[in-house]
């Protein structure tokens, strides 16, 4: 009898601070950096994006998200056997956040980590899950993707700096007889370090090396549009389906276009794509999440549908979970 890993519930948490493009633009513009409404919804189709306070760390975002998916799905925290955190923007450098969140919810025991695979991340931790749960040392699991993006943005840097937002999802998966996670696939490719990247690091008691992002915009598209195509394929023909068989995809949210291009590639039409960039800009890992929880709560994902989640990020990485909802 195979083991699945299910979807039990999802959540996820926006911080407070909500700021339309044109809040950014004024607040930008007052540095003198220049850009408008209409560049940033034609070129990405961002809207919003939410900024965290100063006092939340990407383990406050967390621990928001995974308390909403444990009352979705109905379990405490100390029935968790395992809780992965996807970030690239921790809280420190040690120890992990997903140490943090277990103590935060109030628990403790169960092996606890983080994975770093940038807006990847979630995909990753996904699939590390369910390989967990196969393999049985796992029943229960708490996968989350948690960002605070502005603090790693250079604001007088407008090709990068109007296109990130903070936020976290989450989502319980439990070992089960019934279908969940059906497929998974996951790349990286080191070589192309430098077109998306954050140079800095802690040395010796100080910063060495700039701590903000950096990124060739048009190489990251470039790539990002022909390697979702192809992990989406590859886990289709892990599961022996097709792209006909996909009821929702759920792409990592970093620009419109791309995921436009994505769902063409795949024939499908756009009403089945689920769409929050424009709300949320790209917040890194928490995006699947973020998009998932998004749909799922407004009612348009249904239990019994089949999802295609997939990722893209530095690294370069990329990955893509189908799975029965
Ligand atoms: O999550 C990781 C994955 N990341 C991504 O997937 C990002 C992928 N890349 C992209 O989404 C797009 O490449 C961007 C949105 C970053 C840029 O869009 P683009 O259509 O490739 O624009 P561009 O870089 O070619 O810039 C076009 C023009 C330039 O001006 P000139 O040289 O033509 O005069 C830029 O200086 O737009 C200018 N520009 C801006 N203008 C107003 C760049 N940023 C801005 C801005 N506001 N914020």
């Amino acid at each position: 009898m195979r083991i699945y890993s299910r979807i039990l519930g999802t959540g996820s948490y926006l911080p407070e601070k909500r700021l339309t493009n044109a809040d950014l633009a004024a607040e930008l513009s007052q540095q003198g950096v220049e850009t408008s409404d209409d560049w940033i919804v034609e070129r990405t189709g961002i809207r919003a994006r939410h900024f965290a306070a100063d006092t939340q760390g990407s383990s406050d975002l967390a621990t928001e998200a995974a308390r909403q998916a444990l009352t979705a799905a109905g379990i405490s925290a100390e029935e968790l056997d395992l809780i992965i955190v996807a970030t690239s923007t921790p809280d420190m450098v040690f120890p992990s956040v997903a140490t943090m969140v277990q103590h935060k919810l109030g628990t403790a025991g169960c092996p606890a980590f983080d994975v770093q695979a940038v807006c990847s991340g979630f995909i990753y931790a996904l699939t590390i899950a369910d390989s967990m749960i196969q393999s049985g040392s796992a029943k229960r699991a708490l996968v989350i993707g948690s960002e605070v993006f502005s603090r790693i943005l250079d604001f007088k840097d407008r090709t990068t700096c109007v296109l990130f937002g903070d936020g976290a999802g989450a989502v319980i998966l439990e070992a089960s007889e019934q279908p969940g996670i059906l497929a998974t696939d996951l790349h990286a490719d080191g070589k192309y370090k430098d077109i998306l990247c954050v140079p800095g690091h802690v040395n010796r008691g100080g910063i060495l090396g700039d701590p903000v992002l950096k990124m060739d915009g048009q190489a990251v598209f470039k790539l990002a549009v022909g390697v979702l195509e192809e992990t989406a394929r590859a886990s289709l023909a892990k599961a022996n389906m097709t792209d006909a068989d996909i009821d929702w995809l759920i792409p990592h949210q970093a620009n419109i276009r791309i995921m436009q291009s994505t769902a063409r590639k795949l024939k499908m039409s756009a009403d089945k794509v689920v769409v929050t960039v424009d709300q949320h800009g790209n917040t890194s890992a928490a995006s699947i999440p973020l998009a998932l929880d998004t749909a799922v709560r407004d009612g348009r994902i249904q239990r019994g549908q089949t999802l295609m989640l997939e990722g893209v990020g530095g690294g370069f990485t990329w990955g893509s979970v189908l799975l029965r909802y």
